[in-house]
């Protein structure tokens, strides 16, 4: 009885191994922020964030179970690519912030975005690109208020 499992087993093993070489991948990319500003989006005075934790997880939506998980870190541009194997046309796929290297900016605004990963949704591109995720500064810096006066935020009341 455990060797008849223990070969199917191994035969699934070798099965899903000989599939997964065949199949082609997603280049998912994106960045993440320090938002300066507390405003929860980037703005011009925003930050990269280098070495921020990332984590993409696909999900299927019938039996709401996880069929993929990737996890990835931001390079010095604020940047990370994550690579996805194969086409997720019955999943949701999201990225979300896991953990900010920042200890004075790890507020995180959104927590999660969604990207497709799939070739039957009309794109056929191998890079996906994410929205931008962010992290809130515990304070506003200074120079912040200019900013969010030439965008028509504060003020301007007279
Ligand atoms: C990489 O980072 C730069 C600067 O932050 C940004 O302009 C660019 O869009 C990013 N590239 C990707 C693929 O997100
Ligand atoms: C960071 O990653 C992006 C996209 O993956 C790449 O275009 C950029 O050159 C990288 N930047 C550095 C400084 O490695
Ligand atoms: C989707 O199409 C692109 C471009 O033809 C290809 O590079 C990529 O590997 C395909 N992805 C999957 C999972 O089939």
């Amino acid at each position: 009885m455990a060797k008849a499992l223990a070969f199917v087993v191994s035969a699934l093993f070798f099965f899903a191994l000989a599939h997964a070489k065949k199949e082609s991948i997603f280049q998912v990319q994106g960045k993440v922020y320090c938002d300066t500003c507390r405003v929860q989006f980037e703005t011009k005075v925003s930050e990269p964030i280098s070495g921020a934790q990332v984590k993409l997880e696909c999900k299927d939506t019938r039996t709401e179970k996880i069929t993929l998980t990737v996890e990835g870190v931001t390079n010095e541009s604020g940047n990370y690519t994550l690579q996805v194997k194969g086409d997720h046309e019955l999943d949701i796929c999201e990225v979300s912030v896991v953990k900010s290297p920042r200890e004075d900016c790890s507020e995180a605004i959104d927590e999660k975005t969604e990207v497709v990963c799939t070739n039957n949704s009309g794109m056929h591109t191998e890079v996906r690109y994410a929205n931008p995720l962010g992290f809130m500064k515990k304070e506003a810096d200074s120079k912040c208020k200019e900013v969010l006066d030439q965008l028509g935020f504060l003020g301007n009341t007279e």
